[in-house]
């Protein structure tokens, strides 16, 4: 095993808490890489209950460590921007590269975004209208705009001014009064690139140097595996491998240099926009969980869709990225939830199935199977953080077989255990990690 980089990716549908273990980790390590998505990212991290929430910018940077935003991203320079400057205000010494072969999201890709949504109908995502899905599109169809063009003047000019003449039809065959001044853009763009260059390195050469030196690695994976475009639950997801196996595509670097791949599952479910979701709750015990986990976007405010823990969907996610170790997050927000139920398998017409059926028309069809586990009382935010302060021993006896439970139906290594939002309020049971 690979003791100097680790990868942390999400098993289910997103925030599961990605931002507080990578924020943990990189006390340990040199370099924090965010490889795929954008700022359809929101990751959280708190400290002495101050809360920093994260889009673009990978969360090693609230430590000071160096952060690279690789090639598989799609950037909004303007959000970039505007989270360095956040990054100075509060004080913090920015030590960031940007690749020069990551694409930039554009004015007319987030329009795109809505408009495509809109004529999906009941195929609609539901997505953070960011403009990710058309700017992966234009990557794909090879005449994406990379931040090499976008720090080059001439090169933007050219390119953007052509890719503009045919968005301009397309989004005018939807709404004919749409007009955007190319002028605009162009200008906004110019200064975006003028104030970003001074970042721009070739990050695959980079990071390969640095693992040649030995430095240590995090891989900060955003969204999470049942999200992902190759493996995930298509359509309903987003456009970017949103798992361990996006990491090399998106960086550079190769596979055997990845090294330990950590999962992390939240304590319930929560999912936001579209798609059907067999473990969903609609009644009081969602709205509990729902304050309780405090689940309401970081990126776009929407209140999280919650159900009960599903492990086997979780089951598919810990074949496709190959996990060993898991961390799991949230347990302390179902608190004075009794019973509660894990799903462990899913009936099609009375037989049960043997692996997670990734097409939705057949999941939409599917009962899930659930175990039943006693509930823990609630305590108050303080109790936790002195729970997690003593650690594993001291955890309520309920939540330790509700832990047992998920290790054993996946047959996975606990690597830690949140129980807090606060960086301290978290249990470390493998401490050989990094
Ligand atoms: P990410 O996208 O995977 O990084 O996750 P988000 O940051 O979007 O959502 C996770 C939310 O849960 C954030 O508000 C975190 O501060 C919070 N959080 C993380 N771990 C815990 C935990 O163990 N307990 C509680 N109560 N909150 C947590
Ligand atoms: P983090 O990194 C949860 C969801 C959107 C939508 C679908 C496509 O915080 O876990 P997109 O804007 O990417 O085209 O939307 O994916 N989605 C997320 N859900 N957490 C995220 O990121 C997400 N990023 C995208 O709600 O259903
Ligand atoms: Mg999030």
């Amino acid at each position: 095993m690979n003791k100097n980089n680790i990868a942390i990716v999400g098993l289910s549908w997103g925030d599961e808490g990605k931002g507080k273990f990578v924020d943990y980790l990189a006390q340990k390590a040199d370099i924090v890489v965010r490889f795929q998505g954008g700022n359809n990212a929101g990751h959280t991290v708190v400290v002495d209950d101050q809360k920093y929430k994260f889009h673009i910018m990978p969360s090693g940077a609230l430590l000071e460590k160096e952060v690279v935003i690789a090639n598989g991203l799609v950037v909004d320079p303007g959000v970039l921007l505007e989270e360095i400057e956040k990054i100075k205000e509060i004080g913090k010494t920015l030590n960031l590269k940007l690749s020069s072969t990551a694409h930039v999201i554009l004015p007319f890709h987030k329009i795109l975004d809505g408009l495509e949504e809109q004529a999906k109908g009941k195929y609609a995502a539901g997505t953070t209208k960011r403009g990710i899905g058309p700017a992966y599109a234009d990557k794909a169809a090879r005449w994406g705009i990379r931040i090499y063009d976008l720090v080059n003047p001439d090169l933007l000019k050219e390119k953007l001014t052509r890719l503009y003449e045919i968005k301009k039809k397309i989004i005018c065959a939807f709404d004919p009064n749409w007009c955007d001044n190319i002028d605009e853009i162009y200008n906004e763009y110019r200064e975006y690139g003028d104030r970003l260059r001074q970042y721009v390195v070739d990050t695959a050469s980079y990071l390969n140097m640095q693992l040649d030196l030995g430095k240590k690695i995090i891989f900060e994976g955003a969204q999470a595996t049942l999200l992902g475009i190759d493996h995930g639950f298509y359509p309903y997801g987003t456009s970017s491998n949103a798992n361990a196996l996006g990491i090399s595509p998106g960086t550079g670097v190769p596979p055997r240099k990845i090294g330990t791949i950590i999962g992390v599952v939240k304590a319930y479910t929560s999912r936001v926009g579209q798609g059907f979701f067999p473990t969903e709750l609609h009644d009081n015990i969602a709205d509990q969980i729902r304050e309780q986990g405090h689940e309401f976007g970081t990126t776009t405010g929407r209140p999280r869709r919650i159900g009960w823990l599903d492990l086997f969907n979780i089951k598919y996610s810990i074949m496709i990225n190959g996990i060993e170790n898991i961390v799991i997050s949230l347990l302390d927000a179902l608190e004075n939830v009794d019973p509660l139920k894990i799903c462990v398998g899913y009936e099609l017409e009375g037989t049960k199935l043997s692996s997670w059926p990734i097409q939705p028309e057949i999941v939409e069809k599917c009962k899930p199977i659930y175990k039943d586990f006693k509930g823990w009382k609630s305590r108050s935010a303080k109790e936790w953080s002195e729970i997690a302060r003593k650690g594993y021993d001291a955890l309520p006896d309920e939540m330790k077989s509700y832990i047992q439970a998920i290790k054993e139906e996946l047959n996975v290594e606990i690597a830690m255990i949140s129980i807090g939002p606060n960086r301290s309020d978290t249990i470390v049971l493998k401490d050989d990690l990094l």
